[in-house]
């Protein structure tokens, strides 16, 4: 009987070409580009093509993919009109995951999956694609109203995903600069290997469920807050701490009581997290843009990372992804509880490539286990119990 690791440690639960990670020496990358370069150069959309189809767009291509996702993005009012009934205080990620897995009800025809190879019609996987893509953000973004009694702000054609995002969400003209730091934000979300989420995605497209469904489970998964909502966490931590001189004793303080230190470390990188260094320079160049004149909390970030550094970077601990990304959108005005929403909009985009990685070479999962209950033994009559 082979060996039994708790989570699957270690154990590869699938190949992929998707993204790479090289924990020891800090780095990532998207069918092979350095996340860095993806950082600096791209967009959301090409990212998501170059992730969904293993290579970077020509112009036309897309062109033609920004076109479809802005073709894609309204919601049916029968929609809107269900989101209006869920409950407003409930969490947005129950709620992404409720509306997502409803949209399967207008999309039932799945019959194309079954068959030798499950990713034969191209046109499916491409149209669902762009479906599910397109309405994430706008369900996210409409449930931002909806739930304090409002109508939603509709999309606007003439924008970019990450642009009408925040239009949508906010109900003005998105700021230039905090748009391309949305933009990079849903660049280093975007995929990441196989982490709870994505292996939730594998198993559910493994039995031929429909996409909705797939995403829906995996928007499950991340809503655990060992997956999706550190970023959150971190806003807190900074809120309670309030002030650079605080900063010391507080650290010290939880450390001395071995409590954890939201926004730092992470089981697969040994040195800062390529993610959290692209943010840390998006934070500096927001500073710089604003003359300095900006949010205390990004002083006290900066400070609370250094005293960190000097804490825990013997033991390989440094700054992850959500660091810096929790500040910078509560500065484009997105409440906490909405943060993890938008780490799935930008995940979706790696589940769905991964659910085609699945489909185009598919074995149903059905793992084993460890059986540690009774022996067999006769059934009990209720009277002799
Ligand atoms: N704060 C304080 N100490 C930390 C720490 C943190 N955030 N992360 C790791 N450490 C310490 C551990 O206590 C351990 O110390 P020890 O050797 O003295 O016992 C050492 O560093 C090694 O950590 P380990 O628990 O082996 O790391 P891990 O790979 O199991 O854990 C995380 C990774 C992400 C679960 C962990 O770093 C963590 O809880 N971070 C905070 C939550 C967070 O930001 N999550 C988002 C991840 S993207």
């Amino acid at each position: 009987m082979s060996e039994y690791l708790p989570g699957l440690a270690g154990v590869p639960a699938t190949q992929s070409n998707i993204s790479e990670i090289d924990g020891d020496n800090g780095l990532l990358s998207y069918r092979g580009y350095a996340i860095e370069e993806l950082a600096a150069n791209s967009s959301f959309e090409e990212t998501t093509l170059l992730l969904l189809d293993g290579c970077l767009p020509k112009p036309a291509e897309l062109d033609e993919f920004k076109q479809q996702l802005v073709d894609n993005r309204r919601l049916k009012f029968t929609t809107r009109g269900m989101m209006k009934n869920l409950p407003p205080n409930g969490h947005p990620m129950d709620m992404l995951q409720t509306v997502v897995a409803s949209l399967g009800m207008y999309n039932p025809n799945i019959d194309c999956l079954i068959g030798g190879s499950a990713c034969n019609d191209i046109n499916y996987i491409h149209n669902t694609t762009v479906k599910i893509m397109a309405r994430v953000s706008s369900i996210v973004a409409m449930w931002q109203h909806i739930r304090n009694g409002y109508d939603p702000v509709g999309p606007r054609d003439d924008l970019s995903y990450a642009e009408n995002f925040l239009y949508m969400f906010t109900g003005k003209e998105p700021d230039p600069m905090l748009a391309r730091i949305m933009d990079v934000c849903l660049i280093l979300h975007a995929e990441h290997t196989i982490n709870a989420s994505t292996f939730a995605t594998l198993v559910n497209a493994s039995t031929l469920a429909s996409p909705f469904s797939v995403i829906a489970a995996a928007i499950g998964a991340l809503s655990g807050p060992l997956h999706g909502g550190a970023n959150q966490r971190v806003l807190e931590m900074l809120q309670e701490i309030g002030h650079v001189d605080k900063v010391e004793e507080y650290i010290d303080t939880k450390l001395a009581n071995k409590e954890v230190i939201w926004g730092m470390g992470h089981r697969e990188y040994k040195t800062k997290d390529p993610r959290a260094t692209i943010l840390q320079g998006l934070v500096n160049q927001f500073i710089e843009d604003r003359g300095g004149n900006v949010n205390p909390m990004f002083e006290l970030a900066k400070v609370v990372e250094e005293v960190c550094e000097d804490r825990l970077g013997s033991k390989g601990v440094y700054a992850n992804v959500d660091f810096y990304s929790g500040i910078l959108y509560a500065e484009m005005g997105i409440p906490a509880d909405q943060f993890t929403t938008i780490f799935a909009i930008s995940r979706t985009v790696g589940w769905l490539a991964h659910w085609r990685e699945q489909l185009a070479d598919n074995r149903i999962f059905r793992p084993t286990q460890v059986y540690t209950g009774v022996d067999r033994r006769p059934y009990v009559p209720m009277e002799q119990r």
